[in-house]
């Protein structure tokens, strides 16, 4: 079979499973140039050539798991986050653009040159290395409590300093409980996307979010109970001065203004991801 066969019969059956998944055609060529391993322009360039058996065995599995929805991030094996191509699998989640929006804020703080900075729930460690990328002189401490997911952070910051000729010394990757582990006044800033979604919330049962290990999404108290712990343990790990950073859903953001309130936080800022939606809060502690 064709190139340009196999993506015109591929397309089909995405769109027919997904029931019109706008992204068929590009699902189909990604996976496709995935499996030749060769670039997207390599299939338009020579649609006529002629795909060999081990390439279709390995291609129709593929399909058939993007057909049941798996995201086409697992199925790829990375996913791009903050220019930074990141080994991805069903341990973690997948890095979204809005927590890219949440980085682009946090490199604007006023803060020291050699801040140490901790990423909280850093999953495959996308915030903590797109922070370590931009600023090679903050100590960037980077934590789960996945065991499973401070493995893949692992193998990323280890390719990530192959890459940039980083310094591993400025990187510290751990197993811990949200702050339980970290001093009094350890960190200048402390940045986390948390799990923040409510147990019985329709959009666990849709699209990539369902493939996703749930402890990186749910948490109790209306999704709120990991923030609560977050901002409570910043009380004592946070210097004064520093500054929390935290990735919320659309609804949550009045409460956690609220709590940063009552925990005596200023210049509390609810900022909008670029769909317009309150997505994450930053708040300086006095
Ligand atoms: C929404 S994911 C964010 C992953 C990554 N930071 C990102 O933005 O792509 C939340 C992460 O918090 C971690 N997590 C859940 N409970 C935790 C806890 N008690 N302490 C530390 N991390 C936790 C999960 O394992 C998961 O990796």
């Amino acid at each position: 079979m064709r190139i340009d066969e196999l993506i015109a019969e591929s397309v089909a059956v995405i769109d027919t499973a997904l029931s019109g998944e706008s992204t068929a055609r590009l699902d189909a060529e990604l996976l496709l140039s995935h499996v030749l391993k060769k670039q997207r322009s390599y299939l338009y360039a020579y649609p006529e050539v002629l795909l060999k058996p081990e390439h279709l065995a390995e291609f129709y599995p593929l399909l058939q798991q993007r057909c049941d929805g798996q995201p086409m991030a697992y199925l790829l094996g990375e996913k791009e986050f903050w220019s930074l191509s990141l080994s991805v699998d069903k341990r973690v989640l997948i890095p979204r653009p809005e927590t890219e929006e949440m980085v682009e804020q946090v490199l604007d703080l006023p803060l020291p040159p050699q801040s140490v900075v901790a990423d909280l729930g850093t999953g495959s460690g996308a915030i903590a290395l797109a922070l370590a990328k931009e600023k090679p002189h903050w100590f960037v401490v980077a934590s789960d409590f996945s065991a499973q997911a401070v493995e893949v952070a692992k193998q990323n910051s280890q390719q990530h300093q192959e890459n940039n000729n980083q310094s591993a010394e400025q990187f510290l990757l751990l197993r811990a409980d949200w702050l339980s582990a970290f001093a009094e006044n350890s960190f200048d800033l402390i940045v986390s996307n948390p799990p923040y979604i409510d147990a019985l919330d329709a959009h666990l049962k849709h699209g990539d979010v369902q493939f996703e290990p749930l402890s990186a999404l749910v948490s109790p108290n209306a999704g709120l109970a990991d923030i609560e712990k977050i901002v409570a343990g910043a009380d004592t790990c946070l210097k004064a001065g520093g500054y929390l950073a935290i990735e919320h859903g659309y609804d949550q953001g009045e409460r956690i203004v609220a709590l940063l309130d009552r925990h005596g936080y200023q210049d509390i800022v609810d900022n909008h991801d670029l769909a317009g939606m309150p997505r994450f809060v930053i708040a300086g502690k006095k």
